[in-house]
Order: structure tokens, then sequence, then C-alpha cells
């Protein structure tokens, strides 16, 4: 092969921006120490195709149905949790990104979706598994153990390759016409066609760009593994988050067995999914009633705890919320949120102070989500307030109780959405009563015998839900 003169650049891993020197910062995202340098030739950079070789583009009306057929036939991977956060399976010709830290559990769910995909019997999908990481035989033996030790007929149709070379991973598949391409890890391969280690940006930029042009336009899925920094982001460029249809995260707690999946982006459905699992001695178990798993160590009538009903995408979760507040000696108190908002709990404790006369900016505020969840709406905001409330008065909220809504600034409360969906949950677990927001009701008039079975405490203000919780 003829090799053309290499030069050098340098770009930023996280946005890819080229510059032409080194610099501390990016100049075009404003992230550190992100410049590297890269080699590259020069003529070497990526087209992507999104049409079959030879076939001319022509303009097509959006309305027809063999475009609009293509991305209606999802595959289900048989794995129901990452087909509900997917949007509803596989889409064909799609290219996703499934990151996470490394050791959280990428490729062990992959096989499993891809021991589902290939089924059981004689009908069933074939599966190109190629593998950077892990050997043939380490693939095929944790499959086995995945399988519980013994193969099924179909399984033949799993086909793993250890490969790192994305010009010889696309040829094998271009004779094996798989139904799903999964390439494990991004970070380990790389294309002839650039300079540089596997994992740098032009690689990535590349590997991924070719990738993308076999989905288009052999019309068949294509997951990729990305594995994820301690920080949170994924190792190589916000580039590739750019090319890809969806973004997967796989998250986890170190010390729990639980991982979560979420969408932080779906061009073919919501991102507000959330799909949870346990990993057990034989692989991952979908957890289809999280709730009951969130709560599972939720002990009752601790100070400083509040359970509230969040909505997960199309699901209602129970969560349970804890504060503890303490004096603050350095006289600047420190507010650590896990799995809240810092400067909504700012909001709420300027509230709780001002509205409800519960002096508490003073005090050093710790919040925690059990379980490792984040709260994402602000329906939680009563459960948060009251949840310190609890520990500031040293009184635990009673037993059985959820709370659900939105704090406003002047004190007001507001209704969420869905409330009935929440309480349904709520109910379904066991819980007997629920303070919520009701306008125009006269407030401490409570119980109005309820919808889902529980008792409706409805109030208006933050003062009538203390008095509620307390009393
Ligand atoms: P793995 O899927 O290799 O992680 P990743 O691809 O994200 O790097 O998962 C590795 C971890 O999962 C490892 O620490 C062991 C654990 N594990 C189980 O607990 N049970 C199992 O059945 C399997 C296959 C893995
Ligand atoms: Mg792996």
């Amino acid at each position: 092969m003829a090799k053309t003169k290499s030069k050098t650049r340098w770009a930023c891993n996280a946005c890819g921006a080229t510059t032409n020197g080194w610099f501390g910062q990016c100049p075009g995202c404003r992230e550190w120490n992100t410049i590297q340098e890269q080699t590259e030739r020069p003529a070497a950079g990526e087209r992507v195709v999104l049409a079959a070789p030879g076939a001319k583009s022509k303009p097509t009306p959006v309305t027809d149905a063999q475009a609009n057929a293509a991305s209606e036939l999802r595959l289900h991977t048989g794995i129901s949790e990452f087909d509900r956060v997917l949007g509803g399976g596989l889409v064909p010709g799609s290219l996703v990104l499934l990151g996470g830290a490394p050791g959280i559990g990428k490729s062990t769910l992959l096989l499993q979706a891809c021991a589902a995909l290939v089924g059981e019997g004689k009908r069933g999908r074939t599966v190109l598994y190629a593998s950077g990481e892990e050997s043939v035989a380490q693939v095929a033996a944790r499959a086995a153990r995945l399988r519980g030790g013994e193969f099924r007929v179909g399984d033949e149709r799993l086909l793993l390759i250890a490969e790192t070379r994305i010009e010889s991973i696309l040829d094998h598949a271009a004779t094996q016409r798989p139904d799903v391409l999964v390439v494990d890890s991004i970070q380990t391969v790389y294309s002839d066609a650039q300079d540089g280690l596997p994992g740098n940006i032009s690689q990535i930029r590349s590997v991924t760009g070719h990738l993308l042009s076999w989905a288009k336009t052999s019309n068949v899925p294509v997951v990729i593994v990305g594995h994820v920094t301690k920080d949170g982001q994924l190792a190589g460029p916000r580039l590739l988050e750019h090319m890809v249809d969806a973004v997967l995260s796989f998250e986890g707690d170190e010390e729990r067995a639980t991982r979560m999946l979420r969408a932080s982006k779906n061009r073919f459905g919501s991102t507000a999914e959330l799909g949870v699992f346990e990993m057990t001695g034989l692989g991952l178990r979908e957890i289809q009633n999280p709730s009951e798993a969130f709560l599972a160590d939720h002990p009752e009538q601790a100070i400083g705890s509040a359970v509230t009903a969040s909505l997960e995408g199309s699901r209602p979760l129970l969560l349970e919320v804890q504060a503890l507040l303490g004096p603050s000696p350095g006289g600047y108190p420190r507010r650590t949120c896990v799995g809240a908002d810092p400067n909504r709990l700012a909001m709420l404790l300027a509230v709780l102070d001002r509205h409800a006369e519960l002096f508490v900016v003073d005090q050093d505020v710790f919040v925690n989500v059990a379980g490792g969840l984040r709260l994402n709406e602000p329906a939680a905001d009563l459960a948060v307030l009251l949840a310190v409330a609890s520990s500031h008065l040293r009184k635990p909220i009673q037993a059985g109780t959820v709370i659900i809504g939105e704090v406003g600034l002047t004190g007001e409360l507001r209704r969420v959405p869905r409330m009935d969906e929440r309480l349904a949950e709520a109910a379904r677990l066991g819980f007997t009563r629920a303070i919520i927001c009701g306008r125009g009701r006269k407030a401490n008039k409570p119980t109005k015998p309820s919808r889902a079975g529980l008792e409706l405490i409805e109030v208006e203000t933050v003062v009538q839900a203390v008095a509620a919780a307390f009393d």
C-alpha cells in the first residue's frame, strides 16, 4: 500500500475540534486536557455512506410506505427491559452505543441479548459478536455460563470473532449477513485507513463511520460498546454520540447488584425510560417491579426518610429520599446531594425557612436517594422537603405515607402529571396514605377516601404539608 506523507495535527478528544498545536483547554468545547496529537494521513477522511453502493439518491415523499416500513420492523432482543429503553427493540439499520464503566456488565447484557435473539429451535436470528477485548474462548465460556452450562439448539447462530480491525469485521459481516452486529468495544477497534492507536479520536471517528455506513447500507442494526471514564464521560469523543442513533448507558452502584439502563439519546424512542437489572451469578436478571427492589431496605418510621412516586418513562417508580441535617461547624453550611439536584435543594431549604418557619439554612444538609437512583422531576420536591423537615424536627413521617408534589417559591404546591398511576403504584406496594397537592379543597379536612384505595391528604401549601406529615 502506498504510504502518503503523514502530517501532525492536534484535535480535541471530546468534541473533535482541530487546533494548530497543543492547548490546555479546548477552544471549541472548553474542556481541559483533551487536546491530543493526532497523526493522520491527509486524505484519509471518512465519508459516511447512507445508501446502498451504486444506488442513486432520490427525494422520497415522507409518506412513502416503503421508507416508513423500515423503522417499524423492530427486532426484539427478548430482554424486555432492554427493548423498552431502546423504544421497543432494535431498529433495522440503526447504530446504538452502549456505554458504561468497565466491569459494569455491558458484555454480559449484550451476550444475553444475543442469546435471546438467536432464539431456540430452528427459527431465529443470526448475530455476529466481534470482541476486541476477549478471546473467542473467553466469550464462548461466558456465553455457556449464561446459558446455565449447556448450549441449546439454535445457539450456533451466535457467531463470535476476536478481531480489532474494522475492515475484517465488516468483511465477516458481509459474508455472514447477520441480523445484528455487535462490536465490543469501540475503543479497541481500529481502521487501516487511519494512523494512530485504537481509541484515539481519528480512529474512533473512522471506525464509527465504517459501522454507520455498513448499518445504513445493509439495514442491519449495529450495537457498539463504549467504555466510560470515571467521571462518567464516554472515553473518546463526544462526536461519537453525535454519530450514533441512540446512546444507552449502563450504570450501577458498586455495593449493590442493581444495574440501570437509560437512554441519553434515542432517535427512535423516548429517553425517559429506565431499565432495571440485577447482576447475579448467572448473569443479569430483569427486575420488572423496581419499586419493590428499591424499597426493600426502606425502614418504616425512620427520621429523615420520605417516599415519593416518580415517573421513569412509562412507569411510576417509588423512591426513598433520605435527609440528614447537622450543625455546620465552619459557618459555611455544606449541601451534599447524591441523586438530587443541589440547586433544587437550596431552593427547597429557602422555602422551608421562609414559608414553614423551619430554620434550616445554617445547617449542613445531606440528601441521598436510596438505591443509586436520581430524582429527575419536580414532583419529588415535596418528599425532599419533608425528609429535610423530618430530620430537622427529629420526627418520622407516619408509616405508609407516600408524598407527591412540586413546590413553588411562594410555598404553594403544584399538581403533578399522571397522579393516578403514581397512586396506584404506591397502593400496590402497600402504602396507605398519600400527601398530595389538592387545589381549592379545604386543607386539613383530610381524608377523602381515595383513588387506588389510599387515604388522600390534599394540601395546598408547605405549611399544611408539614402539618399533615408530622401531626
Ligand atoms: P462484563 O459484562 O464483563 O462488564 P463490561 O463488559 O461492562 O466491562 O461484566 C463483568 C462483571 O460482571 C464481572 O465483575 C463479573 C460480573 N458477572 C457476574 O456477576 N455474573 C455473571 O454471570 C457474569 C457473566 C458477570
Ligand atoms: Mg466487556
